[in-house]
């Protein structure tokens, strides 16, 4: 759990939250990796190629010098090459919801990147059943609801994420709650979402939810591509909206999320330095937005640690958390009853903490 000796650590640590931005095969810590690799017996880059991978330790400092974010997904890929089994994706999940609920999440809506697996040979089914399985041990052991978002890697062609779309479609998993929406991430510049547009319009017609990685290292033009031409409802990271004041101004009049990741984007060299995000303008400018971790065993953070790194540049008051947090509920997928469970939540929160921040 994030050590930091701040006062409002444990102000912070009970503010009930809610994390959209999450990747889950970006929760495989080096620890889980490695015992992964030796139970599947799965070979990783020898020590000539890249001594990253000599142990566990050398792994993790690798991750604390990500140049760029091509640079941290060839890890990222690598990394994922250890998950055969539902049961190994059973467990990755089960012990994000399990550190997750720790840090405060009540309810958490996380992508996967079904193609990163079956293009290595590991079936959609096998994906999702494990997830599936520590979702529902994660609600009946925590309370902690989630969601899944299907998300298509912009670097493959978009022929072949309608194919991992129909996919999900054939077996039901959009129209049975299986997968609540569906995402686009990896590389993005040179990969702008407009490619996927067809496959987000039968999204879009079948009431599917939709959003999209844009503006993290791609200019704004990759977020108003994204929310005109693909519809998205939400926008991941979305730093790069500071650059176009129009576009600012109409994703706080439309509510709509933007889910940034305040360490990643750090370690991705995105800004050098927290406080550099538009966090505050986005404040003022009443966009909604929510706090998360993203691949938090490649960032060095989990949720609380992020909401720390933001209290320690930004030094927000108890009126602005309770902004994000009551945005973080309502730009949720979850049902409005559950939304009414977690506003209480945070409203018992801001009662409990008056005066602090
Ligand atoms: N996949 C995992 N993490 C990502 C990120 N930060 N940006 C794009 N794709 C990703
Ligand atoms: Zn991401």
């Amino acid at each position: 759990m994030c050590s930091c000796e701040a006062k409002t650590h444990q102000c912070l640590l009970e503010l009930p939250k809610c994390e959209h931005h999450l990747h889950i095969e970006g929760s495989l810590s080096p620890s889980l990796l490695f015992r992964l690799a030796a139970v599947n017996n799965i070979s990783l880059p020898k020590s000539e190629d890249d001594s990253s991978f000599a142990s566990a330790e050398a792994l993790e400092s690798r991750y604390e010098r990500f140049t760029s974010l091509n640079d941290f997904l060839h890890y990222y890929f690598i990394g994922m090459s250890v998950l055969i089994t539902p049961s190994d994706f059973e467990s990755l999940a089960y012990e994000y919801f399990t550190r997750a609920h720790k840090d405060g999440v009540h309810h958490a809506e996380i992508f996967f990147d079904p193609q990163a697996h079956t293009s290595r040979g590991i079936s959609y089914a096998t994906v999702v059943s494990g997830l599936v399985a520590a979702q529902a041990r994660a609600e009946k052991e925590f309370g902690l609801t989630s969601k899944l978002i299907l998300c298509f890697l912009r670097h493959l062609s978009a022929e072949d994420a309608e194919v991992t779309y129909q996919e999900a479609t054939s077996l039901g998993h959009f129209s049975n709650g299986t997968v609540a929406g569906i995402g686009l991430d990896s590389s993005e510049v040179g990969f702008p979402p407009e490619i996927f547009r067809e496959t987000y319009e039968s999204a879009a017609a079948a009431g599917i939810r939709r959003t999209a990685h844009a503006g993290e290292e791609g200019d704004s033009t990759y977020i108003s591509r994204a929310l005109d031409i693909c519809k998205t409802e939400r926008i991941d990271h979305g730093i790069r909206l500071v650059d176009d004041e129009n576009l600012l101004k109409k994703v706080a009049k439309d509510k709509t999320l933007v889910t940034m990741c305040p360490l990643s984007n750090v370690r991705l060299r995105c800004v050098t330095k927290v406080g550099e995000l538009p966090i505050r303008k986005f404040l003022d400018e009443g966009v909604r937005f929510s706090i998360n971790s993203d691949d938090p065993a490649y960032f060095g953070g989990y949720i609380q640690d992020n909401y720390c790194a933001v209290q320690e540049s930004f030094v927000l008051s108890l009126k602005d958390w309770k902004f994000i947090a009551e945005g973080s509920i309502e730009g949720s997928w979850c049902d409005a009853e559950r939304k009414k469970v977690l506003l209480e939540k945070v409203e018992a929160w801001a009662l409990s903490w008056n005066g602090t921040l």
